[in-house]
């Protein structure tokens, strides 16, 4: 498959900077067995991770502004483009050695997300988007899911854990969408849920509490797919609000609807 330019350079930061975590990785499986644990260690990981990321993007693109997990916004002399980038998403994953983690990378211009890369390295796999050029896994061209009914649907969603807010708000929403669906799966990483939608292996996502290295790539992977990604209000905030809803457009339409109705009364 011929990538863009543009592609080629997030595809290369990405997988410098997924080689630098694999091998962290098999560190971390080593150390789980210490007293302290690989606390430490895998904030490393995931800064080296980072490094790696703001170097190659910095050289292809220089001028270009950031947004990284770790080091925040950086400003840059190019007011059109800015890099979305969590270098580990799925950290706790990664720090119990549950293969199940991911590094995204988002490219706006003029605020609008036109290039999106979510890599597994455990896995291998490589999701790639570009604006109106489709999503695709490795080489293999991606559609969401045709399944329409929620009753079919397995939905990925996050638990808000120990330092989350809006846990009473999550086991309300959980209710309602647990009783009318198929399955629910909670992976870990945000990026590679939104992957998992692009590719049909999910039908439906949401989460509330999200930042936007977390979504960036993952929601132009699922337009690029086919699939529809709002707020919980339906509007496109998702930046701001921190919420998301995602799904081909009845399980999208459907999910807005579920998450909406009122705790029943008992
Ligand atoms: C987290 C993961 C997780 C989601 C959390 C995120 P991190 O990112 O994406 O799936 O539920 O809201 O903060 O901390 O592993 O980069
Ligand atoms: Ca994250
Ligand atoms: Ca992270």
């Amino acid at each position: 498959m011929a990538r863009s330019a543009l592609l080629n350079v997030m595809v290369q930061a990405a997988m410098k900077a997924g080689r630098s975590l694999s091998r962290d990785f098999g560190e971390v499986q080593n150390l789980q067995v210490s007293l302290k644990g690989p606390g430490d260690y895998v904030s490393q990981a995931d800064r080296k991770a980072e490094e790696i990321i703001h170097a190659e993007l910095s050289r292809a693109r220089p001028g270009y502004a950031f947004l990284m997990e770790e080091r925040g916004e950086v400003a840059g002399e190019d007011d059109q483009h800015r890099w979305i980038v969590d270098p580990l998403d799925g950290t706790t994953n990664f720090l119990h050695g549950i293969p199940i983690f991911s590094i995204s990378i988002a490219l706006e211009r003029q605020g609008q997300l036109v290039a999106g890369v979510v890599y597994n390295p455990a896995m291998d796999e490589l999701y790639t988007a570009e604006r109106g050029g489709g999503a695709f896994l490795n080489d293999r061209r991606l559609r969401v899911a045709g399944r329409s009914k929620l009753s079919d649907a397995v939905v990925g969603t996050g638990v808000p854990h120990l330092g989350r807010g809006h846990h009473g708000n999550f086991l309300v929403e959980l209710r309602n969408v647990m009783g009318e669906v198929s399955g629910i799966r909670r992976l870990g990483s945000a990026a590679l849920d939104l992957a998992y939608v692009a590719a049909g292996r999910m039908d439906g996502f949401w989460e509330q509490g999200l930042s936007p290295w977390d979504i960036g790539a993952g929601i132009l992977l699922i337009r690029e797919a086919g699939g529809f990604v709002s707020d919980k209000a339906g509007g496109q905030d998702m930046f701001d609000t921190g919420d998301l809803v995602a799904g081909n457009e009845a399980i999208h339409r459907a999910l807005l609807k579920t998450l909406k109705k009122p705790v029943p009364a008992r």
